[in-house]
Formats: C-alpha cells, sequence, structure tokens
C-alpha cells in the first residue's frame, strides 16, 4: 500500500487530508472524533483575542445551492471566527495534541490589526504544544467588516506585516490562508512570502448571496428578515480554487511556495486534482459536515489504491506534476484538430446532443435519418468544442477524436498539420512575433 504520510513545511502527518479550520475542528469533541476516523491533520477553528467571546446569530447561518436531487453543489456560511472561550480553545488544543502526537494540529488565528495583540496570543498557541500557526486573512463575512480576515487579506501591506510579525514572535511554521474575494491571486501570494510566510493555504470562501424568497422578497437566508452576503464553499468552488493554485504554483515569484489546497475536496479524486497542481496537503470542511468524518476513509484508500496503479511510492511523486500542462490561451496550439464521435450501440436518442449543438453551437448533430431519430456527428461542421459530450447523459457515449497529423479537416478543407502555431506567432495576430 503507498505510503501517505506527509511531511508538510516540517509538520508530519499521516496522510494529506486535514479538516479546515470550520466547524468540524471547532472543539475536542470533533477533533478527538475526526482523528478516531482517519484525519491527518486539522486545523483548528479560527481562535479570537481574549475578551468576551464573539456572538454568532440565532437563525440560520447557513445556505445552500442544491442540485435538483437534492445534492448539496454550493455552501454559503455567515458563521464568525470562534465563539467559545479562548482559554477552553486552549486547554483543549494542549489536550488532543498530547492524546494524538501522531497527527497535525495547527491553530488559525484571527486578531485586530496590531503588533501588541498578535505578539500576546502567538505566545499562549506556542505554549500549547501546536504544530503550526495559519493565519486567517480570509473570512469574508463579519469578521472583515472589523477590519479582520479578508480587509487584511485584501491589502498586500498588511499581509506581509503581519505575517513579518508571526515569523518575529513564534517560532511554529505559518500558513497565510488567502482570500479568494480578489482581483489577482498572485499579489497576496507574493506578499506573505515577502513576510516570511512557510506557506499558504487557499481558499478561504467566496463573497456570495444564495438567492430571494419568491413571496416575501427577502434575500436568503435572513435572520428575521435581513441578511448578509456570506461565505461561498463546497464542490461548486473547486474550479477556481485549483485555478488559483495553479497560479501560484506557477509564479517565478512563488513558485516553490508550499500550498495547502482547499475548496470543495470530497473524495479522493478532488484531492488529486490539487496535489497534481502542487498541493502537498489538502483542506476538507463543506465535505466533512454534509457526510461526516468518515469520508476520510474513502479519501485515504482511493488516493493509495491510485497511488498503486501509477506506481507512486509517496505524495511527492506526483505532486505538482501536471502544472507544466497549464499554460495560457497565447500558447495553445491552433493546428490541433477535434471532432466528436458518437458511439451508436450506447446512444438512447434522446437527443440532447443535437439540441445543444442546434440551437448553440454548429449545426453539427443530425436528428433524423432515413426517417428514423438518428444522432450522428457531422465532421464537415463540427469544431470540437466539447458541448455535446458534457451534456449527453450516457458516459462514454460521445467522445472527442483528435485528427492525426495528415488528416483531411472536412469543415476547413486543411490538412492538419504536425507544426505547433500558437496565436503569438498566428498569421492573423498583427502583433505576431516572427519565427
Ligand atoms: C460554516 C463555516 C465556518 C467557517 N469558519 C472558518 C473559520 O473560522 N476560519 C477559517 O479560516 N475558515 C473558515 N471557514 C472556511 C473553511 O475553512 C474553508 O476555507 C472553506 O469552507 C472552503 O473549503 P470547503 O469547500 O471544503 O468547505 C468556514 C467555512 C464554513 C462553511
Ligand atoms: S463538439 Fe461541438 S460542434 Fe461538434 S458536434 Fe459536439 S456540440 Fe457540435
Ligand atoms: S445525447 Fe447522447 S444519448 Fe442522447 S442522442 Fe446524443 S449521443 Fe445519444
Amino acid at each position: 500500500m503507498a505510503n501517505l504520510q506527509t511531511n508538510f513545511i516540517g509538520i508530519q502527518s499521516p496522510n494529506p487530508f486535514w479538516l479546515a479550520s470550520a466547524p468540524p475542528t471547532d472543539k475536542a469533541y470533533n477533533v478527538n472524533r475526526a482523528f478516531e476516523a482517519g484525519w491527518g491533520g486539522v486545523v483548528w477553528k479560527t481562535l479570537a483575542e481574549a475578551g468576551p467571546p464573539l456572538v454568532n446569530v440565532n437563525g440560520p447561518r447557513y445556505g445552500a445551492l442544491l442540485s435538483p436531487d437534492r445534492r448539496l453543489l454550493g455552501f454559503n456560511n455567515i458563521e464568525l471566527i470562534t465563539d467559545r472561550d479562548l482559554e477552553v480553545n486552549l486547554s483543549e488544543i494542549i489536550q488532543v495534541k498530547r492524546d494524538w502526537p501522531d497527527r497535525a494540529l495547527v491553530v488559525s488565528l484571527m486578531v485586530p490589526c496590531n503588533e501588541a495583540a498578535w505578539k500576546s496570543i502567538l505566545a499562549r498557541v506556542e505554549d500549547t504544544g501546536a504544530d503550526g500557526l495559519e493565519l486567517n486573512f480570509g473570512c469574508p463575512h463579519g469578521m472583515s467588516e472589523r477590519g479582520m480576515g479578508s480587509a487584511v487579506g485584501q491589502v498586500p501591506e498588511y499581509i506581509e506585516m503581519v505575517t513579518q510579525w508571526c515569523k518575529h514572535y513564534s517560532r511554529l511554521p505559518v500558513i497565510v490562508k488567502l482570500t479568494p474575494n480578489i482581483t489577482d491571486i498572485r499579489i497576496p501570494a507574493r506578499a506573505a512570502r515577502r513576510g516570511g510566510a512557510d506557506a499558504v493555504s487557499l481558499i478561504n470562501t467566496i463573497n456570495s448571496i444564495m438567492g430571494v424568497d419568491p413571496y416575501s422578497l427577502t434575500m436568503l437566508p435572513s435572520t428575521g428578515g435581513l441578511g448578509s452576503h456570506g461565505g461561498y464553499c463546497g464542490p461548486a468552488v473547486k474550479p477556481i480554487a485549483l485555478n488559483m493554485v495553479a497560479e501560484i504554483a506557477r509564479d517565478p515569484q512563488t513558485a516553490g511556495l508550499p500550498i495547502s489546497g482547499i475548496g470543495g475536496v470530497g473524495n479522493w479524486r478532488d484531492a488529486l486534482d490539487y496535489i497534481a497542481l502542487g498541493a502537498g496537503t489538502v483542506q476538507v470542511c463543506t465535505a466533512a459536515m454534509v457526510y461526516g468524518f468518515k469520508i476520510v476513509q474513502e479519501m485515504k484508500s482511493g488516493l493509495s489504491d491510485y497511488m498503486d496503479e501509477m506506481g507512486f511510492t509517496s505524495i511527492d511523486d506526483f505532486r505538482g506534476r501536471a502544472l507544466p500542462t497549464v499554460t495560457n490561451w497565447s500558447a495553445l496550439n491552433l493546428n490541433h484538430v477535434s471532432k466528436a464521435v458518437i458511439d451508436q450501440d450506447s446512444c438512447i436518442a434522446c437527443g440532447r446532443c443535437h439540441i445543444a449543438c442546434e440551437d448553440t453551437s454548429h449545426q453539427a448533430i443530425t436528428a433524423i435519418k432515413d426517417g428514423k431519430r438518428h444522432f450522428e456527428v457531422k465532421e464537415d461542421e463540427c469544431v470540437g468544442c466539447n458541448l455535446c459530450t458534457l451534456v449527453c447523459p450516457v458516459p462514454e457515449c460521445i467522445t472527442l477524436r483528435s485528427l492525426a497529423p495528415g488528416e483531411k479537416d472536412l469543415r476547413t478543407g486543411r490538412i492538419v498539420s504536425d507544426k505547433h502555431e500558437d496565436w503569438s506567432t498566428h498569421a492573423n495576430n498583427p502583433m505576431r512575433v516572427s519565427v
């Protein structure tokens, strides 16, 4: 069985699956049960400075985007950071770390943006025996209105400054958790690196409103008739997070900076996507909240089976392996040609591909042949856009075939070239580079 052991910025964990800072890691009761289920690590629910505990709303703090069969696609929350007393949290962290020495225990922090506040809490956390710190510069609701969370994460100078304080006042490794509510994720990641961060983690949640009640015409979810934008997460955000992870991993200024990938991880395949794009660990919140802690068992066995099948003996064997395949549009080969192919044996003649292609693509799929329903690709019209393969309800019934060099593209009448030609050198580009 493949070895899932992970060393992330010096923090050891038996597998790369960590629970993200959120309700699943809110208290010792949860974290003990999560470790019993097999999680490799946790990032404790974000701690606040000492003082009167924060107060959450006593109404619907969660909202969801559900598929028609009620599977959760996206999740939204207006929960604050921990609303439990600092002393209680710290004593539970001490106990949990003592009881589970082989698991990663990282403590998430969010205190006001002044040096004294950070200095004071850093010393307290170091005394717990925790393995690392995660700086929550990401929460987009509630705390940001008080000048914390994403209010810090949206100002690179603040990120750099607070990270420097943490590196100065603590010996623990520092992970900076980034907000996706920003135009270019590379900017805050560079600031974190300048501040001395050992790693970044991303994404925190995306600003969102779930909808409106059609009869009361109030936003949803609402607390007694008023709502507030909340943080969006769950399966729907994974592609956004993956792009941000890849952007940081391939940016020359942050390349090599360790990354903990977060957003929509629900199974081993999701984790593989993050690791292949450069993440060293993944963190999970929504999936654990919806399906429970035991989902980690499938994650571990699935990833381990995959690694055995591929001949990988460690996570590092495939970490970042997909990165060289991520490029800019301008570097894509415009001489490449694909055509859709329909497998007539598995086609159930539902007609969805025809409707999609006929109404919104290239009118390249038949509906009737010899007076009967028949769905076949017209290669002289198909541009290989992939829409039909995505709408077909039968897996693998429609596939895309790459034309080999020397074959004729029936749509353009051109012979497919074996030469790579992208937009930077294309004849139609007035700004082309001569080669
Ligand atoms: C209810 C809820 C509370 C959260 N609280 C925190 C928090 O206290 N600190 C933090 O850094 N992130 C918090 N998050 C964000 C998660 O840690 C995570 O970044 C985000 O949910 C994306 O992961 P997911 O798609 O697996 O849920 C919270 C998320 C949810 C849903
Ligand atoms: S790939 Fe696009 S153009 Fe070709 S048949 Fe499918 S939907 Fe039509
Ligand atoms: S969508 Fe798929 S199953 Fe339906 S007609 Fe097209 S190829 Fe056949």
